[in-house]
């Protein structure tokens, strides 16, 4: 058995082990918000304990509370996020396991007819229904899953109320280490939804045009590592001789074309494959194989560096030119580039790269052709491959960096106007960023959790 793609699975859950209105536990400190990284089920655990009464003091901490409250609302609004998500997954993997049980039945009414029995595509077929049997349990179990979502939900919502409750009636308290703990407790809660949003490519949806605008070539983009309300669009016309960056505060003031910023680099760009990660705009010098890390806040270069070896200035591009040498990304992991060198034959080059310094932390080599390629998009640390820039284009190849294993896949991608010149993943969308034909474009993407099986035999 080849690994199965499994959703969903450690799944981030919380649980109020513990709450306590007023009387059976009595911890001396007060509020307790226990969270603990995950339980053997991959569950997030979270335990709430109430203050012994007479240790609570009024000492007109009110705010805090309400900080605490808007905070726990915030987590709502996560959940409600990854809900969402897990829905959309759902009505996917129902829709294939329905196809499935289609698929059993068909077999069985065409085994039942000995004739067709014999023939070299039924056996073939059955042999490939045989291989997908096992997918069922899996997503059973997925439906189990997304039934602890909207548990996590419920509970999350209980707190709330129970707080509100609280405020109401006694007033105000000193917060602090309970608000401590909700923050650890958010933190992880970013991390399991980061997990949960891990996984496997499975299929492209879209594209959603966004807006018409620039020559055939360029890049738009906003920030994965911006909190949630901060929706900043960037626009980077054109491959070469251009060195204005515009900046527009959210998706419909891009829309709309209402700029709230230009900045002027201070050297040209080449290629489309920029990306803007945490406050810094990364990308590829002009005639040269060296990375520019440019802050958006200072309006400076903060730092440069060589991508050694890497092919520049259309020695290695995809297929269709436009300098487009080095690729830039970030997805859960974090910065990457992709390139080619001589060393590795033309073949494409994943190195992760350190944000501060753009040093080369790790390097794996591949044995696609970049000059083959139509683009390439990183998400949860594989590398997925298209195999042009042209109407038809599939994604076709992807490396695991965790596995160091490479595949070949067949996942379709519309691309509705002929010419894609970019296509990056934004992990905090879950969303393909792309340029298509002087379209700015945005593709969904369902992914799915892989495990091993063992039943290797
Ligand atoms: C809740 O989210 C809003 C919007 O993202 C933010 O302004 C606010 O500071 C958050 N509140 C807390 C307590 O984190
Ligand atoms: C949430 O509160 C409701 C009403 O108090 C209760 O019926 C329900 O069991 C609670 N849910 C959880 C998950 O604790
Ligand atoms: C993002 O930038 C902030 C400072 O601006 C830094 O503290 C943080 O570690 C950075 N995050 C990543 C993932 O690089
Ligand atoms: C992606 O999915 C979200 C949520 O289901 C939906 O609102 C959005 O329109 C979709 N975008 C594309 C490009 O399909």
């Amino acid at each position: 058995m080849r690994p199965l793609f499994v959703v969903l699975k450690p799944l981030c859950f919380l649980a109020l082990l513990g709450y306590c209105p007023s009387a059976t536990i009595r911890p001396k400190e007060g509020w307790q918000v226990y969270s603990s990284a995950q339980d053997a089920d991959g569950r997030c655990i979270c335990t709430v304990v109430a203050p012994e009464q007479s240790l609570c003091s009024r000492d007109a901490k009110s705010k805090q509370l309400r900080q605490l409250l808007e905070k726990i609302q915030n987590m709502s609004q996560s959940i409600e996020v990854l809900n969402l998500r897990t829905q959309r997954d759902f009505q996917y993997v129902m829709k294939m396991e329905s196809q499935m049980k289609g698929l059993r039945s068909k077999f069985r009414q065409i085994e039942s007819n000995r004739r067709t029995l014999l023939t070299k595509n039924f056996q073939e077929l059955k042999g490939k229904m045989n291989e997908l049997q096992p997918l069922i349990p899996v997503l059973e179990q997925y439906k189990t899953d997304a039934s602890l979502i909207s548990q996590f939900k419920e509970e999350l919502r209980n707190l709330s109320v129970v707080l509100m409750a609280i405020q109401e009636e006694i007033g105000a308290y000193d917060y602090e280490e309970l608000q401590q703990r909700v923050l650890g407790l958010e933190g992880r809660l970013r991390n399991c939804m980061n997990k949960l949003t891990c996984g496997k490519l499975m299929k492209i949806t879209g594209p959603i045009t966004v807006k018409t605008s620039g020559t055939r070539f360029g890049a738009w983009m906003t920030d994965p590592q911006a909190s949630p309300k901060n929706n900043k669009v960037w626009y980077m016309d054109s491959y070469t001789n251009n060195k204005i960056v515009r900046e527009y505060k959210s998706v419909s003031d891009f829309v709309a074309g209402v700029e709230s910023k230009t900045y002027n680099l201070p050297f040209h760009w080449a290629g489309t494959n920029h990306v803007v990660y945490n406050g810094s705009l990364y990308y590829n010098k002009y005639q040269s194989n060296i990375i520019v890390r440019y802050s958006f806040e200072s309006g400076r270069v903060t730092t440069q560096r060589a991508l050694e070896s890497a092919g520049f200035h259309n020695v290695y591009p995809y297929t269709w030119g436009g300098f487009s040498d080095i690729d830039l990304m970030a997805d859960e992991l974090g910065l990457w580039a992709i390139y080619a060198t001589n060393q590795n034959a033309g073949n494409i080059v994943i190195s992760r790269l350190d944000p501060q310094t753009i040093q080369v932390l790790n390097s794996w080599n591949t044995e696609y052709s970049k000059r083959n390629a139509g683009e390439s998009f990183m998400i949860c640390g594989t590398l997925y491959i298209t195999n042009s820039h042209l109407t038809g284009a599939k994604v076709y190849y992807s490396y695991s960096t965790k596995t160091s294993t490479y595949e070949y896949m067949d996942i379709p991608i519309h691309n509705q106007y002929f010419h894609m010149s970019m296509l990056d993943y934004n992990a905090r969308d879950r969303a393909l960023y792309g340029w298509n034909n002087g379209h700015q474009v945005l593709f969904n993407v369902t992914l799915f959790h892989i495990i091993k099986t063992d039943d290797e035999s």
